[in-house]
């Protein structure tokens, strides 16, 4: 969600460093782009609707600076249009503003300001104008922090003040990160952006400013008073994060979960265990995140039940302050996110706080706000996953509950053993042939509306996962269904044709699933059996392996190809699909 990127140091190509960082934020999802800088004590602005991977970096090469900030936009307050794209500007044209967030308060504040001042419809705008107010009788840090201190809201942003040579970027709600370089400063939305230049960094948190001129300056944004931060350094390799041979970097996230599997069970014996005696000794527990993360938390619920024989509640995060009634300090909420910045997963952590319940999560991005503000986090190893679509870091989050369950029975050795086996066989299956056949499937399914994914017990979430992959890379209308529901209801929408897919692990349920997909096939549909064995009512075969309660993990990755050749084949792509962020930073 929105990307922003600003750089202030030794090179004097900034604009240019700047476009390249916001090319590398793209995967974020956004619909408008936008750069300026302070060229010999002039505003340079360039912004517009449309894609920044389109803009020739050469473009910017040649206007000399060693200061520039960026900004790609998902619009939330006014159309997509190039006067909305950011930065927004004061009337002088003096400050400008990139922002990433909502300024709740935005219409009392443009009133306020004087709105026949104002030249776009977003809220961001009220920020410089704000800004400019105080400017006249502050200097310019001092403005910024009695500007922020009115706006209510989510939100990161960097601000720039034409013929003073420094960025001031401020953090509540939204990410910031700040890079460290040798002689030069990188603020941005998220480390890809910047990897390439260094790995060190400062995570700034809510409440939080920093100045950036010659070094860096932190404050807190309520006192204006100094604030120590510590450096981390990330081990995440430049080449990681890009898309190397693949088309796509969701079909190279994919493919990467011959390792990933591996690396997520690669974790502290204490700390496994720890995990697994708080949610143990929890008195109520509930899994919680968002999306595909919410699924993986759905798969986690069974796994908890099936394996360690305890009950944990699922709860999607947006939906998550309705449970507050059920809380209280033994409570536990475990919390799942890719980002480790998504809004609703923040908000549930705070209704779990707010009772005074312990938070523990399972992130892929060390240091993300999420990891911070946990009582104590797990990370995935996932390394950047980049493609919109949520592929190796969802497998790596089953990978660490399964194990987890495990652990809470003192099976963790055996959880281990079964996961290595999962991850050796996925790494089988991941070979050329497998996706030659599965891009046959797509091909045939590609021009219908319409499909369905049934699957029973620990394969359920999987079945609701399998529909958002579709949806979300290939627009197709695709839904997910507990096999045992269709005849109360959805199997009406079956007709003949309709592509439909189930999930048929080697389990108890089998021939139950068995039994609803006769049902559907009854109907005309086209059964698509994914399963480590064949069965007579399967049209398509796409064989697994035989995995035990393991097998959400091994039966989602050729759904994840599925949803991938789909997209491709209807000439879309499968990165960055419309409408979509990578990161969800509003609620
Ligand atoms: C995944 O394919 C989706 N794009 C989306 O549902 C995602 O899983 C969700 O927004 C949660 O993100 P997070 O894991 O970064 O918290
Ligand atoms: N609310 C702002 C806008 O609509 C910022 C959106 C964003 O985070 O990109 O312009």
């Amino acid at each position: 969600m929105c990307g922003i990127f600003g750089y202030l140091g030794k090179k004097d190509n900034a604009m240019e460093v700047v476009v390249k960082g916001l090319q590398k934020l793209e995967y974020r999802g956004y619909d408008s782009w936008g750069v300026t800088s302070d060229l010999d004590g002039e505003l340079f602005v360039e912004k517009k609707v449309g894609k920044v991977s389109e803009v020739k970096l050469e473009d910017f090469r040649d206007k000399k600076t060693s200061i520039a900030m960026g900004h790609t936009r998902w619009a939330t307050h006014g159309g997509v249009t190039d006067a909305n794209a950011h930065p927004h500007f004061d009337t002088e044209r003096k400050i400008a503003v990139v922002h990433n967030g909502i300024i709740e308060n935005f219409q009392e504040l443009k009133e306020e300001l004087g709105k026949e001042n104002f030249v776009s419809d977003t809220d961001t705008e009220v920020i410089a104008h704000l800004i400019a107010k105080y400017r006249k009788d502050n200097p310019f840090k001092e403005a910024v922090l009695k500007a922020v201190k009115k706006l209510k809201g989510r939100f990161a942003i960097v601000v720039l003040n034409v013929g003073e040579n420094y960025l001031i970027a401020a953090r509540r709600g939204s990410p910031l990160i700040v890079g460290i370089g040798d002689g030069e400063y990188f603020l941005a939305s998220d480390i890809p952006a910047f990897l390439e230049y260094t790995q060190d960094v400062n995570y700034l948190d809510d409440n939080e400013m920093v100045v950036v001129d010659g070094g860096v300056e932190f404050l807190n944004l309520e006192t204006g008073e100094p604030i120590k931060k510590r450096l981390v350094n990330i081990d995440w390799q430049a080449e990681s994060a890009e898309k190397g041979e693949y088309d796509h970097f969701m079909l190279k996230e994919i493919m990467e979960q011959k390792e990933t599997i591996l690396r997520a069970i690669n974790q502290d014996e204490d700390d496994i265990m720890h995990v697994a005696q708080k949610i143990r000794d929890s008195r109520g527990c509930f899994l919680s995140g968002c999306g595909t993360a919410g699924k993986m938390c759905m798969a986690g619920e069974y796994f908890f039940s099936m394996i360690a024989h305890r009950h944990v509640n699922y709860a999607p995060s947006s939906e998550f302050k309705i449970y507050h009634h059920f809380l209280r300090p033994e409570s536990l909420l475990v919390v799942i996110s890719q980002s480790g910045e998504t809004a609703d997963v923040l908000e549930a952590m705070n209704v779990a706080r707010s009772k005074g319940a312990k938070v523990l999560s399972l992130v892929n991005v060390e240091g993300s706000t999420i990891a911070r503000q946990s009582d104590f986090s797990l990370h995935i190893k996932a390394g950047p996953e980049k493609a919109v679509a949520s592929t190796k870091a969802s497998t790596s989050q089953m990978a660490l509950l399964l194990l987890i369950a495990t652990a809470m029975i003192g099976e963790l050795q055996e959880g281990r053993r079964i996961l290595v086996d999962v991850a050796s066989k996925i790494n089988d299956i991941l070979n050329p042939r497998f996706l030659t056949y599965i891009k046959s499937v797509a091909e045939k399914i590609k021009d219908h509306e319409n499909a369905y994914i049934i699957g029973k017990a620990e394969n359920y979430p999987m079945a609701l996962e399998a529909a958002i992959k579709i949806q979300e890379v290939s627009y197709v209308h695709a839904q997910g269904f507990a096999a045992g529901e269709l005849k109360h209801g959805p199997i009406a929408l079956v007709t003949e044709g309709t592509p439909c897919i189930s999930l048929v692990a080697n389990d108890e349920v089998r021939q139950d699933v068995i039994n609803n997909t006769i049902e559907l096939k009854a109907r005309g549909a086209y059964i698509i059996g994914i399963s480590p064995e064949n069965d007579d009512v399967f049209d398509e075969w796409i064989k697994v392996p035989d995995v035990g309660v393991a097998s959400p993990l091994v039966n989602i990755i050729p759904i994840q190809l599925l949803a991938y050749y789909i997209a491709v084949l209807r000439g879309l792509d499968p990165d960055m699909p419309r409408n979509l962020a990578k990161s969800v930073t509003v609620k």
